[in-house]
């Protein structure tokens, strides 16, 4: 598939392929590659990874615990520590191979140690392939609250192989098609089609509405990387998705949701606000909530719950003067930025859940 280029940095999509990132290698000749891993991913990637890597340069691997409640400074702490000692210098690369938080973490140590050195993704889930790794967000939680500290800094290269779907769950390739239906909902509608027609995340097809899905991603990000306007957009279904993780991280309720569940409820509540507030379709939204009952979550608040999910959302990175701002659908395939919504009807929409 074509090479996507975006904003000082390139995306291959590959079929068990690294000859793009043994190449790169080659003719920038790094004085030592550190590649971040996780436990799960040590396990069931890195030894095809590393057996399809071609360097003369030293390596170093360093792991990390999975899961998002290790995606902090402090988990930063240990792989910057690790690098000094292991003696990384302005020319070390870093290959972050894993999932979202490995390459949003990974991106901001690399950013970061002796003011930042180059770095590759190679993400490993279909949340990352799809999304994580692309368009340079790379930051660490602080506590349960998401994303508060980061930088927009791009990796010189992200190499897509859906060959590592293989090593999923179908929870978690379920995870990461959730932001592919969200793509199609901000701006395509065929897009949004294709998704609920597709019943094969191992096929041809799949593997090309991965690329669609990253095309759609990349031309947002390229019309505004810094997310003063459209790029607001990719957070559709995150302002109320983003506070349940949150409130589901600090409570210890419903432990098992994933990111992307979390974003589905997001996105069916912010589409029932969409039909009050930016004039969404109900026949839209009734495609929505058929697509979000099929995925048969049982995620569910009580009163009281609901206005503590409220409350996270304060701290929303959209947020404007203390005010909650959403990203709306007029329709399926477009968007409204800067919403104010009254509490009311936030309330009121978690009734669909
Ligand atoms: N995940 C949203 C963004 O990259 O802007």
């Amino acid at each position: 598939m074509k090479p996507i280029e975006l904003n000082n940095s390139t995306i291959y999509q590959v079929d068990r392929d690294f000859t793009v990132l043994n190449e790169y290698i080659k003719k920038q000749s790094p004085s030592s590659i550190f590649i971040l891993v996780d436990d799960l991913t040590m396990e069931n990637c890195y030894p095809y990874f590393i057996s399809h890597l071609e360097t003369v340069a030293r390596l170093e691997v360093i792991e990390i615990d999975n899961g998002e409640e290790f995606k902090n400074i402090e988990t930063c702490t240990g792989v910057w520590n690790a690098m000094i000692e292991l003696g990384s210098d302005r020319n070390s690369l870093m290959i972050n191979l894993g999932g979202g938080v490995i390459t949003d973490l990974g991106g901001f140590v690399a950013s970061t140690i002796k003011r930042g050195i180059a770095f590759i993704h190679v993400p490993t889930s279909l949340l990352g392939m799809v999304d994580a790794s692309i368009g340079g967000k790379n930051g660490v939680d602080i506590g349960s609250l998401k994303n508060q500290i980061g930088v927009i800094n791009p990796p010189v290269m992200t190499v897509i192989d859906p060959g590592f779907l293989n090593t999923l769950s179908y929870q978690h390739l379920v995870n990461g098609s959730i932001e592919m239906f969200k793509h199609g909902l901000i701006a395509d509608r065929a897009y949004w089609n294709d998704m609920n027609n597709a019943t094969d995340y191992h096929s041809e097809l799949f593997n090309a509405l991965i690329y669609q899905s990253i095309l759609i991603k990349s031309d947002i990000v390229r019309s505004d990387p810094f997310e003063k306007g459209a790029r607001k957009a990719l957070n559709y279904g995150h302002t109320i998705g983003h506070a349940i993780e949150s409130y589901c991280m600090d409570e210890e309720a419903l432990t098992t949701l994933l990111h992307g569940e979390a974003i589905a409820a997001g996105l069916l509540l912010e589409s029932f606000l969409s039909v009050q507030f930016a004039g969404l379709p109900k026949s839209d939204y009734k495609e929505i909530k058929t697509w979000y009952d099929a995925l048969d979550l049982d995620i569910t608040f009580d009163n009281s719950q609901i206005e503590d999910i409220i409350a996270y959302m304060q701290h929303d990175k959209k947020n404007v003067n203390g005010e909650i701002r959403f990203v709306l659908l007029e329709q399926i395939g477009s968007f409204k930025t800067d919403q104010v919504v009254s509490e009311d009807s936030i309330y009121k929409a978690f009734e669909q859940l």
